[in-house]
């Protein structure tokens, strides 16, 4: 069946050659150093934001946190005691309605500063001012460690009056207008730092945070002479870390040469066109729609569920990204979760263990073409670091729940590394919490004039 030729028509452009990536890291390297430029930064797509965050946590933080984590599908409040490598957490998820997600931005830092309130409410600790750390996971120009100006908007948000603007001010000033409680915002984090800065906690050799879950980015350890925008201080350690923000890789069009007619549908329905082109061909919030899109034009070319097009199929979204983890985990020769899918989550009925089999394939080829393009970042970032071994920190649910992707990111990346380099992928948990914590406890020291 998979190899049934009129398939293979449809499916090919998921598939990249060893030409095709190769020429990706070219772009890629390209891309990051027009970022890191001075000249060339302001029209650079990939931005490689300095974060001013400099070292790997010591192990030495101590004290009691809090931290916020706002960007994927959740909304996160967090509690942490962290006393030297032993970090004690608490939290609360709490839900951000969409109509919030896309409302005003007053409505949304009001919403934030009431879910803050029940949860200190909760914890017994609204009497306290601690200092905070703000996972903010959006492209923003950091002013210093405790003011980022929103890029633009990223994964679903639109938010109005936000861009431009400093997400820490825009807080405060929400938690000032309750009056009810207060709080000290130390550090504005992304969730790439904050993985790494996790990932650091309990590993040297960590030089790369990864997120690989609603949206796709990175950061990595700079040197400092390379950082031309760098207006900070030149101490020791000579090197900072830069969130790459590297989803919008191929916005210009350099990508557009691998890009299929679904991705380009993708972006054409999505609510920021033309943005973040390489993000929406690896991150969880496109790659159940992209199988979709796939199915479609199988079944309108009679060669999936009898031809007949099931009316579910034509909604968009109805096809979930965690479907493909489910589907992919079968052992090779059975179908059940896909068939399972197909019939009782979906309500195809008349689907056949046939289209079971077919459904599995055009996941896998989602699935497998965004773990190479995130492999595709990851190994042209250590070829460019040369660091002898570098310990890749990665969190997100693409990563964490598919049972492919470890193993095929570690196949590209063998593929293509310097052969004189080592490197591991490594599963860093909770970034957005503990790592944000690990860096406010750095800058809270910092502010109150101590050593971290
Ligand atoms: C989007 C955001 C980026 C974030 C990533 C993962 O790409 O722009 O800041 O790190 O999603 O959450």
């Amino acid at each position: 069946m998979v190899t049934n030729s009129k398939v293979q028509a449809i499916t090919a452009p998921l598939c990249l050659s060893d030409e095709q990536l190769r020429k990706c890291m070219t772009l890629f390297l390209a891309e990051m150093k027009k970022g890191l430029g001075k000249e060339t930064n302001a029209a650079a797509d990939v931005k490689m934001l300095p974060t001013y965050v400099r070292a790997i946590p010591s192990g030495q933080e101590e004290g009691k946190f809090l931290a916020l984590d706002l960007g994927g599908t959740n909304f996160r409040v967090l509690l942490i005691d962290l006393k030297g490598r032993s970090v004690k957490m608490s939290s609360k998820i709490f839900n951000v309605p969409q109509e919030i997600m896309v409302g005003t931005g007053a409505a949304l830092f009001d919403h934030i500063a009431e879910c803050m309130y029940r949860f200190m409410y909760a914890e017994g600790i609204l009497d306290q001012v601690l200092p905070l750390g703000f996972t903010f996971s959006f492209p923003c120009r950091q002013l210093g460690l405790a003011s980022a100006k929103l890029i633009r908007w990223t994964k679903g948000f639109s938010a109005s009056n936000v861009e431009g603007e400093d997400v820490a001010k825009l807080l405060k000033e929400a938690v000032k207008r309750r009056g009810d409680f207060d709080v000290d915002i130390v550090a504005v984090v992304n969730d790439t730092t904050g993985t790494l800065m996790s990932c650091g906690h309990s590993t040297p050799t960590a030089f790369i945070g990864l997120i690989l879950g609603t949206g796709c980015n990175a950061c990595y350890m700079e040197r400092i002479e390379n950082v031309e925008l760098w207006d900070g201080d030149t101490n020791e350690p000579k090197e900072v870390i830069i969130n790459m923000e590297c989803g919008a890789f191929g916005d210009n069009g350099v990508l557009d040469f691998i890009r299929t007619e679904f991705d380009q549908h993708i972006d054409n329905e999505s609510i920021n066109k033309g943005n973040q082109k390489y993000e929406k061909m690896t991150s969880g919030m496109y790659l159940g729609e992209l199988v979709r899109l796939v199915l479609l034009k199988l079944t309108e070319a009679g060669l999936l569920f009898g031809g007949k097009l099931p009316a579910v199929l034509k909604k968009k979204d109805v096809f979930y990204t965690k479907y493909l983890s489910e589907i992919e985990a079968d052992a090779d020769e059975t179908v059940t979760r896909s068939h399972k899918i197909l019939r009782d989550e979906l309500g195809i009925s008349y689907a056949t263990k046939e289209d079971a089999e077919l459904v599995r394939y055009v996941c896998s080829l989602v699935s497998s073409r965004a773990a190479i393009l995130a492999a595709i970042a990851m190994v042209t970032i250590m070829n460019h670091m040369k660091r002898p071994m570098t310990t890749v920190g990665i969190d997100g649910s693409v990563y964490k729940y598919h049972p492919k992707v470890h193993t095929i990111m570690t196949e590209t990346i063998n593929r293509f590394i310097d052969p004189n380099l080592k490197f591991k992928l490594m599963l860093s948990e909770d970034g957005s919490g503990k790592g944000a914590a690990l860096i406010a406890a750095v800058a809270a020291y910092q502010k109150a004039g101590k050593p971290a």
